[in-house]
């Protein structure tokens, strides 16, 4: 069952039942000031950070769920209802939300009247913008009553939810013209306020909330709005919130159109007021002048399209399959970039409150943003190389308004380090910016123990070589890419959390999945190298050492082993009651090729098609847990099928499909992709239940009790490392160091597509065709018009626009 449709010119998904599965959302902002909004226009805003400056209150986990938004009252005569159909729930004669590209619009009619509200955060702008149109359809004259809502969070988005013997006494606000400005604890040590404004004067307000909506009734029916009679309420510590009230008389076909401003303002300390106990509203009056009309708000939203416009520009497929385009093109790049803006902060799943950056999810975060913004991903590096130590290893996490590691999570998750080789070779292959590797960066965010960043690289991959185990396999520390596989952790304590305690740290447990990490971005170092000038000798060594022991002590007789424990057990093996074969070191021992000569690679794969594979995508494990093993940690708390105990966690399924395009087997790594890429989830979206245009983390798996329901949408490392399976692999454009490699691995049936690549200032429109119907192998290659030897396209002058035949033919 669907409940919208996606609009492909206008780069929109359309819901058009309010009664989604699940609040289906958007984000608005992409520099410091963010909203998350849902499709019933629920949601909340914040300035750079989620727990420290968040603008308005929302309500995680609540009954009814998703409360708290943008709320616009519409009374027509007794009758009240909403543009996004929350709170009131009123049913409308129409209804729709289209969310875009950073906006999201709603589109509600009821009795002859329309309405249409547009949500943004303008270029350069710490503010939410809400254009509301209304207008009279019907043929009788309406005196329609407008009533605005938002609820104000006290700043810390965490106090605010635990802290109220101090909050029900703090709160203070400002009236002033047609702005309604909060100033909570703006006396004494905050220099931000933040307003909510209309560019009409207003016949009412309201500023309490037990005022507007009353201590007996909810959202869905303010008392205030029940009335018809706003109570020009001034609050005084309880719950602030800001409400302008507006009649708004409308002939036949009459519209009004309203500019609704949520800002944030920054005040230097000598500026905060104009007079005793005033606050200084300069810059808020003159960001409110930016938007006054709405041929200003025309043309800042008309901005955010061009930048997409040229953003998305950077990749475009046409395939024929609509759905795979539209993954390409529009949804899949513009969630990187909310990864990339949010990382696994602020979702309907991640509160804003609990997690700073991760170091392994930033740096594969990178690979699907880089060719979109590369100036920002470069800053990003330097970033998270700043929180490294100077024996390679990380702080798991790192804050983003300090730029400094987390000493309450620390380091030990021994897979962190190799990560930033991934990230940096991504960014130099995408740009060709040698000079990033000369960068003076930090340990430890202290500037007199900095190296060059090579350095850190250096230090990234001896980190590994420092830290094997008794196989001459990576010690795994307290976990690797999988969070919840807690070797070293023997917890019987409900209290205690699984990634921070690590009372058993021997070096004994080992992991598969670092090993084949190791191997793969290993080689990638050694190529930095090589092109640095840096002998390899010793890296290559130890390269082929890990080989060794990954064929030797790593391979189970149908798949790659997992880890080994603390005891030295086999993880994943036949041998295991439960877990006998993991994902994670199939697909990066695929991906690294290790043993691909003696059949290893394929035969692991096959065992993941047999074991491993549902309709729905690949589970991590199988069997999965049915007990608690107090050796393995968190990985068997969860109840089977879900999360990282045999649910099928998306970010890991492209690893077997890159492992698969190693292979040469591009009809297996296309189904792969499709059976978790959202798009062609849409028409089961009752039982998907998360939004149809973004990846989700998880998706249950096939013991779990409902197999196919999906969670933990948007926020995921499965958004970039999608991108790169489907744009680089499957579709084979991959940028290299001396140019854009050329490299499909499609199904046999395809016979031709294109795509347009912009890479290094140049355009590239390569057209692909597969006259002998086969999956992989490049047998000509032309540039504009010249044969190329080989399956590297070269760089071409910045500005110049490039025809590139590939003619697909070698092995299948
Ligand atoms: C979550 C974490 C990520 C981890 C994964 C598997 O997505 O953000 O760091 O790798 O879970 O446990
Ligand atoms: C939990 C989640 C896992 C995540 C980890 C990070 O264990 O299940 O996905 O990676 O928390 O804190």
């Amino acid at each position: 069952m669907k409940f919208g449709y996606f609009d492909d010119e206008a780069r929109e998904y359309v819901i058009t039942e309010p009664k989604t599965p699940y609040p289906w959302i958007n984000y608005l902002g992409n520099e410091e000031f963010f909203g998350l909004v849902s499709n019933t226009a629920g949601g909340y805003c914040f300035y750079k950070d989620a727990k420290f400056r968040r603008l308005t209150r929302y309500r995680f986990n609540n009954v009814p769920m998703d409360v708290g938004g943008r709320y616009y009252y519409i009374k027509d005569g007794d009758t009240v209802w909403n543009p996004g159909w929350k709170p009131t729930q009123t049913d409308l004669d129409k209804y729709e939300c289209r969310h875009g590209l950073s906006y999201s619009k709603f589109i509600g009619e009821k009795d002859g009247v329309s309405s249409e509200l547009t949500c943004f955060v303008p270029k350069g702008t710490n503010a939410e913008v809400h254009k509301l149109a209304i207008e009279n359809v019907s043929d009788v004259q309406k005196s329609l009553k407008l009533f605005s809502f938002i609820e104000w969070c006290l700043w810390n988005g965490m106090s605010d939810m635990e802290n109220f013997q101090r909050n029900l006494s703090c709160g203070e606000v400002e009236i002033e013209d047609s702005v309604i400005y909060h100033k909570t604890e703006y006396k004494e040590r905050r220099d931000h306020f933040a307003f909510f404004s209309v560019n009409a004067p207003i016949n009412g307000f309201d500023t309490d909330r037990e005022n507007f909506i009353g201590l007996y009734n909810g959202f869905e029916n303010p008392q205030v709005v029940e009335a018809g009679m706003p109570r020009n309420s001034v609050a005084h510590g309880w719950s602030p919130i800001a409400s302008h009230y507006i009649e708004v008389d409308l002939a036949p076909g009459e519209k009004r159109e309203l500019v609704f401003i949520l800002g944030y303002i920054e005040n230097a300390q000598e500026e905060k007021w104009e007079s005793k106990g005033v606050i200084n509203k300069t810059k808020a009056k003159a960001m409110i002048a930016n938007f006054d009309t709405t041929e200003k708000v025309d043309a800042a939203l008309a901005e955010i399209a061009t930048d997409w416009k040229r953003l998305l520009g950077v990749y475009q497929v046409s395939t024929g399959d609509e759905k795979i385009d539209r993954m390409v093109n529009i949804w899949n790049p513009y969630q990187c970039m909310v990864t990339f803006n949010m990382s696994r902060s602020a979702s309907f799943f991640e509160s804003g409150i609990g997690r700073g950056m991760g170091f392994r999810d930033s740096n594969q975060d990178l690979i699907g943003f880089v060719h979109q913004v590369p100036e920002r991903a470069r800053q990003r590096i330097i970033d998270i190389a700043s929180t490294q130590f100077e024996d390679g290893s990380a702080y798991h996490q790192y804050q983003p308004l300090t730029k400094r590691g987390n000493a309450d999570i620390g380091g030990d998750f021994n897979d962190d380090p190799l990560w930033l080789i991934l990230s940096v070779s991504a960014y130099i292959k995408e740009t060709g910016d040698w000079s990033i590797l000369d960068e003076s960066v930090p340990y430890d965010n202290d500037a007199s123990k900095a190296t060059d960043l090579f350095g850190h690289l250096t230090r990234s991959f001896n980190f590994t070589v420092n830290n094997l185990g008794p196989h001459g396999l990576p010690l795994i520390g307290r976990a690797d890419w999988n969070d919840c596989l807690n070797l070293n952790c023997f917890s019987s304590d409900p209290n205690e959390s699984f990634q921070t305690t690590n009372n058993k740290m021997g070096r004994t447990a080992e992991s598969l999945m670092i090993a084949g990490q190791f191997v793969l971005y290993g080689r990638e170092y050694v190529e930095l190298c090589k092109r640095r000038g840096v002998d390899t000798a010793e890296a290559e060594k130890q390269i082929d050492a890990m080989i060794e022991a990954v064929k030797n002590y790593g391979w189970d007789g149908d798949w790659f082993l997992r880890a080994y424990d603390y005891y030295g057990k086999p993880v994943g093996s036949k041998e295991n009651e439960e877990a006998q074969i993991f994902i994670e070191s199939q697909g990066f021992c695929t991906m690294a090729e290790i043993g691909k000569e003696e059949g290893l690679c394929e035969k692991a794969l096959d065992s993941v098609a047999e074991r491993l594979a549902c309709e729905h995508g690949i589970v991590l494990n199988n069997p999965a847990f049915t007990k608690y093993v107090i050796e393995y940690g968190e990985i068997s708390t969860y109840p089977a099928g879900y999360k990282e105990n045999a649910g099928i966690f998306c970010h890991n399924n492209p690893w077997v499909i890159i492992g698969e395009t190693k292979l040469g087997r591009g009809d297996k790594a296309l189904d792969y992709w499709k059976r978790i890429a959202p798009a062609f989830r849409e028409e089961k979206s009752e039982l998907h239940k998360m939004e149809p245009y973004v990846y989700s983390q998880m998706i249950a798996g096939k013991d779990a009790f409902k197999p196919g329901e999906a969670k933990n949408s948007w926020l995921t490392g499965t958004a970039a490392w999608n991108w790169a399976a489907i744009s680089q692999d499957i579709l084979g454009i991959k940028p290299g160091y001396d140019g854009l490699i050329i490299d499909p691995c499609v199904p046999k049936d395809w016979n031709k597509y294109k795509v347009t690549r912009e890479y290094r200032g140049a355009i590239y429109n390569i057209t692909i065709k597969n006259p002998s119907g086969v999956c992989k192998g490049v047998s000509s290659l032309a540039v504009n018009g010249e044969p190329v030897q080989g399956n590297v396209v070269p760089i071409q002058a910045a500005d110049s626009v490039n025809e590139v035949d590939v003619v697909l033919g070698g092995k299948s």
